[in-house]
């Protein structure tokens, strides 16, 4: 297996090994590289890790305790809130934080509420950077990360993002990327969240013309979008495990391309969903398989779905559409997924899985938790937010985008990502 990576990149001529990282990019962000062989380092204070990740210069940081960003930008006090449609709960559901920078409120009626003010933009990760967790203990507390407009070749790395304003829509998001390029995000855990675990922006990255990578995840305990695909997208989905999610999966939109083999999905109401402007999805069944072995050229593997709806997807064009570039990628027979996802999926867990590029992650981190929120369809309503915020840990998600035609400018990156049912990825 590893010979097989190596010889990869070996052809290709990128770097083996970033220091301070464990495992290779592979898949669509092969030769993302981070901070390089720059000295592994370890920020002393927020102030500097602050600095050292939005800096330009090339940069190993380690992540070796837990960085609490709570309270270091201060409270919102009694400031602009609403109360959605989707809030059917009153004071134990989700309200919304009324920006000034979004009109998501609109004619929503308002209500007043407090807020931590650090989490509501994520912190302005620059170019080259590996940003990794010591063994179990890399936390960052109260903020998310952002890398936009052009960042590219960053490695995100067995940390944990948490905490931000959970009880409230647009209280944070915990990685945010638009407009990008060679992201690495593996062994990385979000719990606490106030609106996205993980979201797009329109430009290329995760939004329009990207291609990602997604292996080795375990969501569990969600109740939609887990993930929402949408725009001019490549979806690789293979080897991932999906537990107990109580709404729906996969939520594919226009232009999306999705290939989804090899997972497991568990007591999934709604694996797949798709929007009234669908995408094209092909999700490898028994009996397609042999279809797509012969158009992709290689064993191709089928999903296996229990005590769960199913996914009915066969669009071919997808397959003979598949874009290069996606290096070093072994997909597993669907039987191995759930106890390889179980046993090295998670934050702490690099050791065990960093002999192989396809060893999974796991959250041990703390008790499964019931969802949150009222919002999304299949929702639990009325589940109590603060602290029990759905967790998904994931391997390995990496993005690169393809050329965007030249033209006039695109327009503003959204503030958030997301309203419900617009953004271009957001878990509920
Ligand atoms: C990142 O590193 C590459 C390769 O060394 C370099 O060409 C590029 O200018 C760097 N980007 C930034 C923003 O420093
Ligand atoms: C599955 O999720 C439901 C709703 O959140 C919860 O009541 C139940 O205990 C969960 N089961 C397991 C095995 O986690």
């Amino acid at each position: 297996m590893r010979r097989t990576l190596l010889a990869a990149v070996a052809l290709l001529g990128a770097t083996a090994q970033a220091a301070g990282v464990s495992g290779t990019a592979f898949g669509f962000a092969t030769g993302t590289t981070g901070g390089g062989n720059a000295a592994p380092a370890t920020p002393s204070d927020i102030s500097q890790l602050t600095e050292w990740l939005t800096d330009s210069t090339p940069r190993v940081i380690l992540i070796d305790k837990e960085f609490n960003y709570l309270n270091s930008q201060g409270k919102c006090t009694d400031c602009k809130c609403c109360i959605p449609s989707s809030n059917s709960c009153g004071s134990s559901g989700q309200n919304a934080i009324d920006l000034d920078s979004s009109s998501w409120c609109g004619s929503y009626p308002t209500t007043t509420c407090t807020y931590d003010k650090a989490a509501i933009e994520g912190i302005n990760v620059a170019s080259n950077k590996s940003i990794v967790g010591v063994g179990s203990a890399g936390v960052i507390r109260g903020k998310g990360l952002r890398l936009v407009n052009g960042v590219s070749n960053v490695i995100i790395q067995n940390i944990h993002i948490t905490e931000l304003n959970p009880q409230y829509i647009w209280g944070g998001d915990a990685i945010t990327l638009d407009g990008t390029d060679k992201i690495w995000i593996d062994h990385v855990k979000m719990s606490l969240i106030g609106r996205q675990m993980f979201v797009a922006g329109y430009e290329a990255s995760y939004g329009k013309n990207d291609k990602v990578t997604f292996t080795g995840n375990y969501l569990h305990h969600t109740s939609g979008r887990s993930p929402k695909l949408e725009f001019n997208s490549y979806w690789h989905v293979y080897n991932n495990f999906w537990f107990n999610n109580t709404g729906h999966a996969f939520d594919v939109g226009e232009g999306t391309n999705a290939l989804i083999e090899g997972n497991v999905f568990q007591q999934v109401k709604t694996p797949f969903m798709e929007d009234s402007s669908p995408g094209k999805t092909f999700a490898v069944t028994s009996s397609d398989k042999s279809t797509c072995d012969s158009k992709l050229g290689r064993t191709c593997a089928v999903n296996t779905l229990s005590s769960s709806a199913t996914i009915s997807a066969s669009d071919e064009t997808v397959l003979s559409s598949w874009p290069s570039g996606e290096s070093g990628i072994e997909v597993l027979d669907a039987g191995r997924v759930k106890s390889s996802v179980l046993s090295n999926a998670g934050v702490g867990k690099l050791s065990s899985s960093s002999s192989s590029k396809k060893a999974r992650q796991f959250d041990t981190s703390g008790p499964l938790v019931p969802v949150l929120s009222s919002a999304g369809p299949g929702a639990t309503p009325c589940a109590t937010p603060s602290g029990t915020a759905p967790k998904w840990t994931w391997k390995t998600i990496v993005v690169t985008p393809t050329p965007q035609p030249s033209g006039p400018p695109s327009p503003p990156e959204p503030s958030h990502g997301a309203g419900s049912g617009s953004s271009p990825f957001g878990l509920f």
